[in-house]
């Protein structure tokens, strides 16, 4: 824990100075000069000598010659999530190491879902279900909570695969409903694979079709309509989920006939303060959880304690208000009242491996100028102040030039407004250099938001360490240019 706080500590110390740079937000960047007043004056004297074109050539090239925007690159690097003890934070193989360290051998079965699912999911629950299998086989626990576990993707393939009893719980009806009848349709799916690997049992289960069946095809002639795991291993509950749910009876209510004390808990892609509402439901004893697999997601919609103005208001008035704070979560953190701020949490939701395999900087970068330049005619051309937050939504890459973009934009803002096609014409002359200058400001938030998520990752394993939760870290389940949420926090409560 001591190496962890520490470790905390240094990343601190490294990021607070650069969190202006990820909380300011790109819409505002032309026109509250984000250039001069948050960009390191290093890396803008830089780019202004040298031309934008130049410094990014440097960037993308195998060798790049070390200039101030490399040398921050590298500097950031150390204060991501590989910089943290070796103890903290684990690589799939490395968690796999760890289990047979603890005399377990993992289950030996192999399968590939292909054309059912997205191959982001895919790849998503084929990984998790067998880590959440492995993990609950060490533990001894046969009954798995999937908490905002939506339209039942790792639910189903842990009851199919794996045989688990699984209780999804999610808050909305139509999710509960939809894992139900994709179940259905998976399980078909499913009988191909088995068919196709020497990993699972041959056999049929007709929990629902009472009569016996000699071929798989007989089986689903008969009962096409009919499931094995839904309604007798695989149960849905609709219920929204707070650190005060109560989740032994949710359980007992589902599967009666349970004589298991100890439970799992799951979730993959629990949103903004869900991941920290199952933490903190698995320290609550009475829940007699033992596992705990967690891959959160959308940190811009986590609640900061110590933010005054923690969400945009379109975000507010979609939250809950009975949820609790998620960020920071530690005592440690707390005590500093740290901040990271709304935009830094955004920041924290980047791709940046994507765009940094890509070296594409065009694409993902003219929406944003377009955006900022929208913002100028707005306020300086209409006199339209106080713009909080104006969506016009993914609009740049439907637009083949900034004037389209323009009267497009004003028509989604519904201002009724007459464009003048030279004033925006001489706009986007004007300020080409605000594009060039966007694409570094781009580049020093990706390079940023490692740090960001790295940081809310290891206040939450904080938090576990401090309720005296040993056996935890923080692993990296998923490829990253596949499923950039892609680190779980696994918890295990040892007897
Ligand atoms: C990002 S989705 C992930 C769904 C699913 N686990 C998957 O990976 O496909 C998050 C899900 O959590 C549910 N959810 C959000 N907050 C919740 C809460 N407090 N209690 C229960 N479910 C919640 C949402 O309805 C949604 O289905």
């Amino acid at each position: 824990m001591e190496q962890l706080r520490s470790k905390l500590d240094e990343v601190i110390i490294y990021l607070k100075p650069y969190l202006p740079i990820a909380n300011s937000h790109v819409v505002n960047f032309i026109s509250n000069n984000f250039w001069e007043t948050v960009i390191p004056s290093d890396i803008r004297k830089e780019v202004d000598l040298k031309g934008t074109e130049f410094v990014l050539a440097n960037f993308w090239s195998d060798y790049p010659i070390p200039d101030s925007l490399t040398c921050f690159v590298t500097s950031s690097k150390l204060n991501n999530l590989n910089s943290y003890p070796s103890s903290c934070y684990l690589n799939l193989d490395d968690v796999y190491n760890v289990l047979q360290s603890w005399g377990y051998n993992p289950i030996d079965k192999s399968f590939k879902l292909k054309e059912f699912m997205a191959a982001k999911k895919m790849h998503e629950v084929e990984v998790m279900a067998k880590l959440v299998a492995d993990f609950s086989h060490y533990a001894g626990t046969d009954i798995i909570i999937d908490i905002g576990g939506g339209k039942g993707y790792l639910s189903s393939l842990l009851a199919l695969a794996y045989n688990f009893n699984v209780l999804g719980i999610d808050s909305q009806s139509i999710n509960s409903e939809g894992a139900k009848n994709r179940t259905i349709k998976f399980e078909k799916y499913w009988q191909t694979i088995v068919k196709k690997s020497d990993s699972f049992e041959k056999k049929i289960f007709c929990p629902i079709a009472k009569e016996k069946c000699n071929t798989y095809e007989e089986y689903y002639e008969k009962y096409s309509k009919k499931s094995n795991v839904v309604g007798s291993t695989y149960k849905q509950v609709t219920e929204y989920v707070t650190e005060h749910t109560n989740i032994v009876p949710l359980i007992q209510n589902e599967f009666k006939n349970n004589k298991k004390k100890e439970f799992a808990l799951v979730g993959l892609h629990t949103c903004g303060s869900l991941a920290t509402t199952c933490l903190k439901l698995f320290i609550e004893s009475k829940n007699c959880l033992k596992l705990l697999v967690n891959v959160g997601c959308c940190y811009h919609l986590i609640e900061e304690e110590f933010t005054v103005n923690p969400f945009w208001n379109d975000v507010e008035n979609a939250l809950n208000s009975n949820q609790s704070y998620g960020f920071p979560v530690s005592k440690y953190l707390k005590d500093q009242q740290f901040i990271l701020g709304r935009d830094a949490r955004m920041c924290a939701s980047q791709s940046p491996e994507k765009v940094f395999n890509s070296k594409d900087i065009i694409n993902p970068t003219k929406p944003l100028f377009y955006r900022a330049l929208l913002q100028v005619y707005l306020v300086e051309e209409l006199g339209i102040e106080n713009i909080t937050r104006c969506h016009v939504g993914r609009l740049a890459h439907k637009c083949l030039t900034f004037n389209e973009y323009v009267h497009k934009a004003l028509k989604r803002l519904q201002l009724n407004t007459e464009v003048d096609d030279e004033t925006i014409n001489k706009l986007y002359d004007k300020y080409q250099i605000e594009y060039e200058r966007i694409k570094i400001f781009f580049i020093l938030k990706q390079t940023l938001a490692p740090i960001i998520e790295g940081l809310i990752l290891m206040d939450r394993l904080l938090y576990l360490y401090e309720q005296g939760i040993n056996e935890a870290f923080v692993a990296k389940l998923f490829d990253p240019l596949l499923s950039p949420r892609n680190h779980a926090i696994i918890a295990l409560k040892k007897n």
